[in-house]
């Protein structure tokens, strides 16, 4: 584990320092305890010194994700989860969009025909914009395996270090839906 990870959780709990080191998954890197992530619901985690992750317990599961929304950078650590069309979604706190948990896609209600009335919708997928990790539990230990996959996502921009520092300077606040 890198020294430069740094864990922050949601509540006031904080996670065990050192993992034990066995049956390491390959390139994998130590989040905390899984009563610790349980306890707090939501971790997010500086990652290999490149990646601000999230990893979040719901429903018995753990997912990761980019914690940044793809949108327009919103904290997802902050977003409801919900389910939309019998799928697991968070809800990003500052323009709800809805993101599929387990793939990352975007999720929509498209209508119908506009000129009938009532309004019908149905759900569509944007396709795959949210980078998802990969959890792994070992004897306890959370671990996440970062998604190296060369396919650009739509959440990488918010990644950089660039943007980082923007942050730092400014506080993080909404923006007005693009
Ligand atoms: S920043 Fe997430 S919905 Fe706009």
């Amino acid at each position: 584990m890198s020294s430069e990870e740094e864990t922050s959780l949601t509540s006031s709990t904080s996670c065990s320092s050192s993992p034990p080191s066995t049956s390491l998954p390959p390139a994998s890197h130590f989040i905390g305890r899984k009563e610790d992530i349980v306890k707090a619901g939501r971790v997010t985690k500086m990652v290999n010194g490149c990646r601000d992750i999230l990893v979040l317990h719901h429903q018995g599961q753990l997912h990761a994700m980019d914690v940044r929304c793809y949108h327009s950078g919103g904290p997802l650590q902050n977003g409801d989860i919900e389910e939309f069309n019998g799928r697991l979604c968070i809800v990003c706190p500052w323009h709800k969009y809805k993101i599929t948990l387990a793939e990352g896609e975007g999720l929509y209600q498209a209508v119908d025909n506009p000129t009938a009335k009532p309004l019908r919708t149905h759900w569509c997928s944007k396709g795959v914009k949210q980078r998802i990790h990969k959890v792994t539990e070992v004897n306890r230990n959370v671990y996440v395996t970062l998604n190296n996959s060369s396919e650009a996502m739509e959440s990488d921009r918010y990644q950089t270090e660039r943007y980082r520092t923007g942050l730092r300077e400014a506080p993080s606040k909404p923006k007005s839906n693009e």
